[in-house]
């Protein structure tokens, strides 16, 4: 059964729309933990558009799950990382005038780079996972870096119509059997809903789903700590629907 992980950053957003100090992602976390959220998870952008390092590094002190640190994979977010000491760090692309992270990471292009860095983080006691599609040779690549975990990218799954969503959940996973077979642990995430997540969770494999937009808005209807707990009750026991049942192994 896959875990959850609650990303928070859109806490951050409401905030920062108004350069304020409310509503707080450090006491929003602390209710995501209450309602059964597994880990939380922010990302520290360049730009510093939502979470800011001071956010970062009062989770670090105040998070009772795990902390996954998503970051681009730069020497600035290194360094914070090997400072602050999240229990995680998911490496992911970054690009400036991007909405939301948009694909995974090109691992293939930049292995010895990446290599480097997994080490070094890997060396001071911080897992990593790399955020990718759901390709062999990106897979193949994560696991050359020396990465523990992967995060395969859910998005176009999730974005995919009707008729060629059973082609992306089976691209999943054949992902994650795939990367286990190269001795990778599988997260996934990215625009998973309550309306798309039991296919995802029922995938054999999946260790932790990282959810965040859909969980923040159904917040507003519910609170927080509602949202989660309604999340993971799907997560927990998701319904195997006909369309896909077969795909699932
Ligand atoms: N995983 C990664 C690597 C992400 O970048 C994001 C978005 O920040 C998520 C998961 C969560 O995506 P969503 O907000 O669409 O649930």
């Amino acid at each position: 059964m896959a875990s959850l992980g609650v990303n928070i950053d859109h806490i951050a957003n409401v905030r920062q729309a108004r350069r304020t100090v409310e509503p707080d992602p450090v006491s929003y976390a602390l209710l995501a933990e209450l309602g059964g959220a597994d880990g939380i998870t922010v990302h520290l952008r360049e730009d510093r558009r939502h979470i800011q390092d001071r956010d970062v590094e009062l989770l670090r002190q105040t998070v009772r799950s795990r902390l996954n640190l998503e970051m681009a994979a730069t020497a600035e977010m290194e360094a914070i990382a090997l400072r602050i000491r999240p229990d995680m760090v998911t490496l992911v692309p970054e690009k400036r005038q991007e909405v939301t992270t948009e694909g995974g990471l090109d691992v293939a292009s930049q292995r010895q780079a990446l290599q480097a860095m997994v080490s070094r983080l890997q060396g001071a006691g911080i897992g990593v996972s790399l955020f990718v599609d759901a390709d062999g040779p990106q897979l193949e690549a994560c696991a050359a870096t020396g990465a523990r975990w992967v995060e395969l990218h859910t998005g176009t799954y999730a974005e995919a119509d009707w008729q060629a969503q059973p082609r992306e959940l089976a691209r999943l996973c054949e992902g994650t059997f795939l990367a286990r077979s190269h001795g990778l642990r599988v997260n996934a995430g990215h625009g998973l809903t309550y309306q798309n997540v039991e296919p995802v969770a029922a995938i054999e494999g999946i260790e932790e789903l990282n959810i965040g937009h859909t969980i923040v808005a159904r917040a507003l209807a519910v609170g927080l700590q509602q949202a989660v707990r309604e999340m993971k009750a799907l997560i927990q026991n998701p319904r195997r629907d006909p369309l896909f049942g077969d795909l699932i192994p």
